[in-house]
């Protein structure tokens, strides 16, 4: 038994940056034996990096270690009752193709999430979220295998402790498992969730009044398409940062300055500020750097425009922060994992 590995990889095909790097091994993790296996040669002991679909990476530089590309494949329904369907997906399934899985068998809950980049494993490392959901909404249990002993866990949501962009696989256990499946609760009578408002100008703007889930999915594949750059064409990673949560009260002190900043109350008297309305307050939007850019519909995301390497988008990304922290005394902080 063996498994799929490659020696000095060029990686710029394996991350939606579409950075070159060149790293010193990747193996190709195809189904669980792949994994006990890795365990039982001591290859996690070694500088390693877990990826699925490279979707939320920023490569600086070659990479001095082993690539584990999480490649486990299937999906399934596998239990049902009068309201709900359980779906088990494996952690290297493409995200998109299960939300359209389950969009097509009527089963609602992640229409919201539709093309949003990455693998099925990636989704709750950062608890992915758009249009007024988030993984956590429909997740159930995910399997996965500490990379140390190889012991197979289950965990429930609440071992995930999910966050905005947040879960213990970001903090606590980060780097300690590989998830292999995740198991969603999805509707049979969907709720249907319009209430961002893009996605009832673009309803609004067909005529549909009663939406079906397949209306939804396909209002937020118009939006996701309209506003964010493809990473086929134009490298880039979704949003590069973070949205920062401030105080109420230096929200309320902004505002006497700025009346147009949007700001959205969270909890404990925080206030959630978009990102790219900073960075586009700032000149940053469609501006472009030699490689890189801020794009130009969506502020928050930075772009390759062919050539970049890790560092250009760093230096780009370090002058935004730098400014917004200039302009508006806010530090935004990335999303995206830096990978050295
Ligand atoms: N805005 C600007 N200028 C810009 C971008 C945004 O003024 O260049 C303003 C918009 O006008 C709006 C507000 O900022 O008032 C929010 O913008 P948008 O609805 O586009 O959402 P976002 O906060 O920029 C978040 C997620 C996205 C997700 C969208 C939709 C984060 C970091 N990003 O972006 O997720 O698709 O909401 O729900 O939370 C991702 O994580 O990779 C990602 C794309």
């Amino acid at each position: 038994m063996a498994f799929e590995r490659f020696k000095n990889l060029q990686l710029k095909n394996y991350n939606t940056f579409g950075i070159p790097s060149i790293a010193k091994e990747l193996i190709l993790i195809n189904n669980i034996d792949d994994i006990f296996l890795a365990v039982n040669q001591e290859i996690f002991t070694h500088k390693h990096l877990i990826i699925g679909g490279g979707s939320n990476i920023l490569l600086d530089g070659d990479y001095d270690g082993i690539v584990i590309k999480n490649n486990l494949k299937g999906k399934q329904v596998i239990h049902e009752d009068d309201d709900f369907v359980w779906v088990k997906a494996a952690g290297g399934e493409v995200w998109h193709e299960l939300v359209m899985y389950c969009v097509d068998r009527n089963l609602g809950g992640i229409e919201n999430l539709s093309l949003i980049p990455g693998t099925v494993g990636a989704a709750p490392m950062q608890n992915i979220g758009a249009y007024g959901v988030e993984l956590t909404d429909v997740f159930e249990t995910l399997e996965a295998i500490d990379i140390l002993t190889g012991e197979l866990k289950l965990f429930s949501k609440a071992d995930c402790a999910f966050g905005y962009r947040t879960s213990v696989f970001k903090t606590n256990l980060k780097g300690r498992y590989i998830i292999t499946a995740v198991t969603l609760k999805l509707s049979k009578h969907p709720l249907i969730k319009m209430q961002y408002g893009a996605i009832k100008d673009v309803l609004a703007a067909q005529q549909i009044d009663a939406p079906t889930i397949k209306d939804i999915s396909n209002a937020v594949i118009a939006i996701r398409s309209s506003k964010l750059p493809d990473p086929k064409i134009l490298g880039n990673a979704g949003s590069f940062f973070k949205n920062p949560e401030i105080s109420s009260l230096q929200y309320g002190e902004l505002k006497l300055v700025y009346p147009e900043m949007p700001g959205f109350p969270t909890q404990n008297n925080l206030t959630k500020v978009p990102a790219g309305w900073l960075i586009e307050q700032c000149g940053w939007k469609g501006k472009r750097i030699g490689n890189s850019g801020a794009h130009k519909d969506q502020a928050l995301v930075l772009v390759n425009y062919g050539n970049a390497t890790g560092q250009e988008i760093i230096a780009l990304a370090e002058a935004i922060q730098q400014s917004v922290l200039e302009k508006f005394g806010i530090t935004i902080l990335p999303e995206v994992n830096l990978i050295s």
